[in-house]
């Protein structure tokens, strides 16, 4: 019997996507969709600190920049940032910078969030629980966390092969958050994406779960 090995989707798989990243139009309204969901969902401030992490091209953050204070855009991937750089330099942006950074493996900042948000990576990150208490230490009390992910699928989204999470069942999830001390939790669907398969044309919605660390 021949056994196929997991495909991981490691920093050089997102690396060599990047330049292209933001010619998909389903990537470029996703991250519309989720920063208008958050907008709706958290009291944005021009005095909040921001943590953007797995921020890809900055598809999320972009959107929200004029209303929130300083944004701190962070991927495992190199390739990703060095278009968040170019992005900011063209539009002048003062901001937000950027930092590589794998909270699994990687100190984590020194300084403390009041909002930190996510899209489309958690999926990425193998240990749910760990970086869930990551980012509740990394918020200030009160801050506000904003995931955005997959329901839970079969793996056909990415490929049954590819060793990431096949999306997340809410009520798991909100459980998991809790128990990292999160409380206000909140889910709601904010988009869907649709894909051709050969069995036919299939949709994944796209969750919003918004928290805030307790002792605001
Ligand atoms: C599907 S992309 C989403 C990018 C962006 N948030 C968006 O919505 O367009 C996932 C991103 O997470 C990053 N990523 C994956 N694993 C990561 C990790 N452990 N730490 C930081 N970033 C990670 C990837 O490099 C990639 O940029």
């Amino acid at each position: 019997m021949t056994h196929t090995q997991p495909t991981k989707l490691d920093a050089a798989h997102f690396d060599s996507k990047a330049r292209q990243w933001d010619d998909n139009p389903v990537f470029r309204e996703r991250g519309l969709k989720i920063a208008d969901a958050i907008r709706k969902a958290v009291p944005l401030r021009r005095h909040m600190n921001a943590l953007d992490y797995g921020c890809g091209t900055g598809l999320l953050s972009f959107p929200l920049k004029d209303e929130l204070g300083a944004i701190l855009m962070a991927d495992s991937s190199g390739g990703m940032l060095e278009v968040v750089n170019e992005k900011i330099a063209a539009l002048g942006v003062s901001n937000m910078a950027t930092l590589q950074l794998d909270l699994l493996a990687d100190p984590p900042p020194s300084k403390k969030f009041d909002l930190i948000v996510t899209a489309m990576t958690l999926h990425h990150v193998p240990d749910t629980d760990h970086i869930l208490h990551i980012f509740h230490d990394l918020l200030k009390p009160g801050g506000y966390l904003c995931i955005a992910d997959l329901d839970q699928e079969d793996g056909s989204f990415h490929g049954i092969e590819v060793d990431v999470h096949h999306g997340f069942d809410q009520a798991d999830l909100g459980r998991r958050a809790a128990q990292a001390g999160f409380a206000d939790l909140q889910f709601q669907t904010v988009f869907s994406i649709a894909k051709d398969h050969a069995t036919g044309p299939r949709d994944y919605p796209v969750f919003l779960m918004t928290a805030r660390r307790a002792g605001a």
